[in-house]
């Protein structure tokens, strides 16, 4: 290693979007010479790629930008960098809160890193969230993993859903094209990757904004099509997708995962509230009804698919009943998993405005009423696992074990044994079941 180049550091917040982003900002520094460093405080450039989508996420930013401007004013060659959904919803008002700072860019403008880096170091102070054209990658990611990687297919979302940041943040929708994304997983499969995560905030608008698109929202390449184009690349060996919405989830889709062998039975679809009042508020677009029959219909096809999803609790007006409205349908529909939030008033977005805003202890002890019976409901769905013999992809040592490995299930179990991790890394394994915990499996090498 040559150990005069300069040394970088990334600190990831947000969601799958934002370290995909992360990856390839991190190749985009490696080309430029720079080399990664573990710890921001011996870095010469930091970045941080920031999350808006509750206020908590945005206040941890604030808290680890002010120690490393207080380290500008002793070392003014340190570069620090603002990007992701933060940086696009404060823009310039984050240089007058933090006029250390050298460089603040929105998602959209990731892979423009470097160009934007010459700009700074030419000596300019650089705000880049004018909404763009999204650039084709045009360089290597660093990935974390060797076995699992994201696959963009399309950035932005232009639903208004009345609580979400993301389309402010995000911009309107754009497709990359089929092509554009089978090749990026043809790369990685030479490259040795073995499973694919294709990501969306809005998986099922893909291609609405491609050319051959009609009016009538038909269009040549949607999400089906797409997964049919692209199931096949020679070893790739799984294939996921998130973020998939009730309004447009299709049973044309849930056939194809089905037919398809290499399409994970993995199904993430957010509901966000038990009830119909609610869902109308959100502007979600779909009833309870419609998302309980779309749960019918994929376990219909597919019997032991895994179905996770996405709710909010403490949405302005809520009442006490139809919070039970919430927890009585993630009791009926056995999810093998749900992120849950309390609900976070967002500038910019219309519910922030709105009465009948819930206070932070009753929407703290809906949260935990909720996290309680989804952590019992995922503890019975992992025992379903119980002697079962699970074909686990290996990907990496258990950092708490190292006598063991960890891996998934096509479902997405982490699931954990004995073995080496030299032999045994990217390859798929059958692994007999002997423990069962809510979020995680323990097993042996059959
Ligand atoms: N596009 C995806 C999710 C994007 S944001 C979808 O449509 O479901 C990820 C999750 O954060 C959302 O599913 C929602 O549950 C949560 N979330 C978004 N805005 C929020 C807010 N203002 N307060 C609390 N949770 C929120
Ligand atoms: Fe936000 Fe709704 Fe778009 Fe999801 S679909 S990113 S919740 S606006
Ligand atoms: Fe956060 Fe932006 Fe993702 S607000 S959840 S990082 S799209």
């Amino acid at each position: 290693m040559d150990n005069n180049s300069k040394k970088y550091n990334i600190v990831t917040f947000g969601c799958q979007m934002n370290k995909a982003d992360s990856e390839r900002m991190a190749g985009i520094l490696e080309e430029m010479d720079f080399t990664w460093t573990e710890r921001p405080e011996n870095a010469d450039l930091v970045l941080y790629n920031t999350c808006t989508i509750r206020d908590n996420a945005e206040q941890k930013v604030y808290s680890y930008l002010g120690r490393q401007a207080k380290r500008k004013q002793t070392e003014p060659n340190l570069t620090l960098v603002v990007a992701g959904c933060v940086a696009q919803q404060e823009g310039e008002q984050l240089l007058r809160r933090v006029p250390e700072l050298d460089l603040v860019m929105g998602p959209q403008h990731a892979n423009r890193l470097e160009d934007l880096l010459q700009q700074v170091f030419a000596g300019s102070q650089v705000v880049a969230t004018e909404p763009i054209h999204i650039m084709e990658d045009i360089t290597k990611p660093r990935r974390d993993s060797e076995v699992t990687a994201w696959v963009n297919i399309i950035y932005g979302c232009n639903e208004r859903c009345s609580y979400c940041v993301v389309p402010n943040v995000r911009g309107v929708e754009q497709s990359r094209t089929p092509e554009a994304i089978r090749q990026e997983m043809m790369t990685l499969s030479q490259q040795g990757y073995k499973e694919i995560t294709l990501l969306g905030q809005n998986i099922d608008a893909y291609g609405r904004d491609l050319p051959g698109s009609t009016s009538e929202g038909r269009h040549k390449h949607n999400f089906t099509d797409l997964l049919r184009f692209v199931h096949d690349v020679p070893g790739v060996e799984r294939i996921r997708f998130a973020t998939s919405h009730p309004r447009y989830f299709t049973e044309r889709l849930i056939k194809t995962c089905k037919e398809l062998p290499n399409v994970c039975e993995h199904f993430h679809i957010p509901f966000q509230s038990g009830d119909n009042d609610i869902l109308q508020a959100m502007k979600r677009g779909y009833t309870i009804e419609k998302y309980r029959g779309i749960i019918e219909t994929i376990r219909r096809y597919m019997p032991d698919a895994a179905v996770s999803g996405d709710a909010i609790v403490g949405f302005p007006g809520e009442t006490e009943e139809q919070f039970q409205n919430t927890l009585r349908l993630t009791d009926e529909l056995d999810f093998d998993m749900l992120n849950t939030a309390a609900y976070s008033p967002r500038p910019g977005t219309p519910a922030a405005l709105w009465d009948g805003q819930l206070s932070e202890e009753v929407k703290s002890d809906r949260l935990q009423r909720l996290n309680h019976l989804v952590g019992t409901k995922a503890e019975e769905r992992s025992r379903r696992y119980l002697g079962r013999v699970e074909k686990i992809l290996v990907e990496a040592k258990n950092h708490k074990d190292p006598t063991q490995v960890m891996g998934r299930t096509q479902g997405n179990r982490l699931t954990f044994f004995a073995g080496d991790i030299e032999q045994l890394k990217g390859k798929i394994v059958e692994v007999k079941i002997t423990e069962a915990r809510a979020f995680s499996l323990t097993g042996e090498m059959v």
